[in-house]
């Protein structure tokens, strides 16, 4: 099984967890493959050092070694939008195929997603993918990559 956590990015959630509909629906997909157990999650507000403190945490965690991190949130234009520049700091090997690949099959459904700007990559055995917040951009999103054996795949290389 592949061991995944899910950090929700969002100031209305980190209020009201009950707002997260997009971490629930990236739990739902990933256990639902069968391949992956949710070992991890958490909401944050939209700021940028809690983002990277977390996700560093996860991704240096010898207690609970994690294969993947997904976010979900923060991505886009907003004036509070921080999560690349959270995360990219943390990436020792960008993934610039995956960013693509989330970019051409989401603009493939919607021009406006070219509003997101992802980012993909590893942190020593553990892959980083960042998703929109939208729970319609989350399911489109991780859809593809499932459907298209990505992310095991990366992982099992990663092992
Ligand atoms: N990607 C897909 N697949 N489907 C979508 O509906 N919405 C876009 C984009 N990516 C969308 C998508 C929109 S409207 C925005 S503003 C950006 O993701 C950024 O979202 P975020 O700021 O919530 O991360």
């Amino acid at each position: 099984m592949i061991q995944a956590a899910i950090l929700t990015v969002s100031d209305t959630a980190a209020k009201d967890n009950s707002y997260d509909k997009s971490g629930p629906a990236i739990q739902e997909l990933l256990v639902s493959s069968g391949k992956y157990d949710v070992v991890l999650t958490n909401i944050l507000p939209d700021d940028e050092h809690m983002i990277h403190d977390v996700v560093q945490s996860w991704a240096q965690n010898a207690t609970f070694p994690v294969d993947l991190i997904i976010t979900t949130g923060g991505t886009g234009f907003g004036t509070r939008d921080r999560t690349p520049e959270a995360i990219t700091p943390l990436i020792e090997r960008p993934a610039s195929g995956i960013v693509h690949f989330l970019l051409s099959s989401s603009i493939s459904v919607t021009p406006l997603a070219a509003l997101s700007r992802p980012v993909a990559g590893t942190h020593g055995k553990t892959l980083i993918i960042t998703l929109p917040g939208s729970v319609k951009a989350v399911k489109e999103n991780l859809t593809a990559l499932l459907s298209a054996n990505l992310l095991d795949h990366a992982i099992d290389l990663l092992r």
